[in-house]
This record gives C-alpha cells, structure tokens and sequence, in this order.
C-alpha cells in the first residue's frame, strides 16, 4: 500500500530537479506539424516550409559543403564539383519543383543522389527556391 506513494512522490521529486531552465524547451514543441504548408511555390523570401528544423540539419550537413550556405556553389568543396549556383534567376525561372526534388533523389552530374524521407526532399525544394535572386 506505501508504494505507490513513494513512487508519486519520488517521480515528483525528480520533475523538479529539471524545472528552473526554460531555455531548452522552446526548440522542442511540436508545432512543426501545424505549420506545414501545402504548397513549395513560395517566393524569395522562404519564409515557411513546415519541419524547418530538419531540413536545415539536412542542407547544412549534405548540401552546404558543394553549393554553400546561400547556395551559391561557394561551399568548400563547391569550386571542385563545379557546384551549380541554386540562385540564378534564369535556372530558377525554367526549372520546375519536381525536376529539383529528382536531382535531390536522383543526383545529377558530379552531384550525388540522396536518399531522403520525402518531407525533406519536399522541404529542400522549398529551402532552393528561397535561394532565387539571392
Ligand atoms: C558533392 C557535391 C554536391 C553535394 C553534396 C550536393 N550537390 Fe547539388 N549539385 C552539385 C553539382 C556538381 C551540381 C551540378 C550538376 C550538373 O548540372 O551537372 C549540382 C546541382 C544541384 C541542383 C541543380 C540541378 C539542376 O537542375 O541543374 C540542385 C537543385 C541541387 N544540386 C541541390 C542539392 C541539394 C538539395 C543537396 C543536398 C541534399 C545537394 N545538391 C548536394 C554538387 C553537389
């Protein structure tokens, strides 16, 4: 009969040892979901694209070092692939979202395909065209 008490009060205990930072907390809500947007035709500015937080992991570990963080093909291995530059408006005005998520998937070139979970292939569409007239 005392134990379940005892296990109340030590969960209890334990809660409040992690209670005084509220910093860590805000990048972990799961409001990601809410903020899905359907559509990838966004303008310059790129402003959204849903699960934002692993994508940017995604292009910064496998897609920055050939094309650069602005996707200018300035990354440090960008100059030796010959790395596209994803902002030229006449690439950007030409080419359609599904041509750029099959590149991703497919690769292209001297770039390497990916294989990565649709979301994120959806959302580095997204993350390349807000690279337009940069
Ligand atoms: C090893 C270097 C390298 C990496 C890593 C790389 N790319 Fe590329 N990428 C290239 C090269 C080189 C081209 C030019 C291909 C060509 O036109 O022959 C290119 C072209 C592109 C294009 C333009 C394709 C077109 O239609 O002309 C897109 C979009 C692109 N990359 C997106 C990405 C994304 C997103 C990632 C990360 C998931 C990525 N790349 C990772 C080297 C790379």
């Amino acid at each position: 009969m005392a134990l379940p008490a005892v296990l109340v009060l030590a969960a209890g205990l334990a809660a409040c040892d992690r209670a005084p930072s509220a910093d860590g907390l805000k990048e972990w809500t799961a409001s990601d979901h809410d903020g899905e947007k359907k559509s990838a035709k966004q303008g310059p500015k790129g402003d959204g694209g849903g699960a934002s937080g692993l994508v940017e992991l995604t292009w910064r570990n496998q897609c920055q070092s050939c094309h650069g963080p602005e996707g200018r093909g300035d990354g440090p291995q960008g100059a030796m692939f010959k790395a596209a530059d994803l902002g030229r408006e006449d690439w950007q005005s030409t080419v359609k979202d599904e041509e750029i998520a099959a590149t991703i998937t497919a690769g292209k070139g001297r770039m390497p395909k990916f294989e990565l979970p649709d979301e994120v292939v959806k959302g580095l569409v997204v993350r390349v065209r807000s690279f337009r007239g940069q």
